[in-house]
């Protein structure tokens, strides 16, 4: 069976939910134009190099960092466990398995964990996070989108069988995914979960690891739609890629954009509760035109092809040569 379940009842250490991404990019000012100007996200500090952003509910100090580079590229996907103890667990346990672990000093963040998946992608967990003001009621503060928070973070991988037999090993459960018609069935696609939502995670086959997009939540797809309009007639016409409109996978409202690096950033609302233990995962095929967009859309070829790099780390191939349906 491709899909696997986490295979102990009790995972090796307690992730609660996907956290931040820090990216770089070129242009700071710019960055800031379009992702606070436009996007509505909050800033919670900013330096000469640095920006932290966060979404409107959230309390945590930051869920998008901005970094000064000379090129583009992703940094780490970050990761919120349950305690100082599940730290030192997941320090343990990727040790255990062979893979780098050092605690490099975040700032705005206690103790990081900072070590590499089963293909080289940077993860790092931490359990506190300095703590700011809630802005979800002040109203008169909200702008653009209204992203409330970040939901989760999609990856390029050159093998989805391998990255979700990993994550499951460390307590991932899978809500939906894609795999191919032959005789013996490939994954290419999964979403899985640690918070209780469709997906704190997802991989997706490709050139990899590279990440594809950051998800932010909206409270509806109003708000996307009013992005929409905004985005349309403030010169970010070309920033819009893909939608706005409503995946297969995961029932959700979506809008793709690309920062003015081309990281991509997905506007997602209305997805759906997966706690009870008992959820069947739900199969997907890659020749149904409903999986990507409910109402038959395809996607335009650069969402299969277009990620960004994690710094340092080397792209593969992926195995697997299915193709998805493309937009022509
Ligand atoms: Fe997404």
């Amino acid at each position: 069976m491709p899909i696997r379940r986490p295979p102990h009842p009790e995972p090796p250490f307690r992730i609660v939910r996907v956290s931040h991404v820090e990216l770089g990019v070129r242009d700071l000012a710019a960055a800031r134009a379009f992702y606070v100007d436009c996007l509505g996200l909050l800033v919670s500090n900013e330096t000469a190099d640095t920006l932290h952003l966060r979404g409107l509910e959230e309390r945590n100090h930051h869920s998008i960092v901005l970094r000064k580079a000379r090129e583009p590229h992703a940094a780490a996907i970050g990761f919120k466990v349950a305690s100082e103890e599940d730290l030192d667990r997941a320090a343990f346990w990727f040790g255990r398995n062979n893979l780098p672990t050092s605690f490099p000093e975040i700032p705005h963040q206690g103790r990081t964990l900072r070590t590499a998946d089963v293909h080289g992608l940077p993860v790092d967990f931490y359990f506190r996070m300095e703590q700011v003001e809630r802005m979800l009621q002040r109203y008169a503060a909200h702008r653009g989108g209204r992203i409330q928070r970040i939901d989760h973070v999609n990856c390029f991988t050159p093998d989805v069988q391998a990255s979700h037999d990993f994550y499951s090993e460390i307590g991932f459960r899978t809500t939906e995914y894609t795999e191919t018609e032959d005789a013996g069935p490939k994954l290419w696609a999964v979403w899985m979960h640690r918070k209780g939502n469709v997906h704190d995670l997802a991989f997706t086959n490709g050139r990899g690891p590279r990440l594809h997009h950051v998800g932010m939540w909206t409270q509806s797809p109003l708000d996307i739609l009013n992005l929409c309009d905004l985005m349309a007639t403030s010169g970010y016409l070309p920033n819009m890629e893909r939608g706005p409109g409503r995946h297969g996978i995961s029932n959700a409202f979506f809008l793709y954009v690309r920062d003015p690096d081309g990281h991509r950033i997905e506007l997602f609302a209305s997805d759906y509760l997966t706690v009870d233990p008992d959820l069947e995962p739900i199969r997907w095929s890659l020749k149904d035109p409903q999986r990507q967009t409910l109402w038959g859309h395809p996607a335009p070829k650069s969402w299969f092809e277009e990620g960004s790099t994690f710094a340092g780390v080397p792209v593969r191939e992926p195995a697997l040569g299915a193709q998805p349906i493309v937009a022509r």
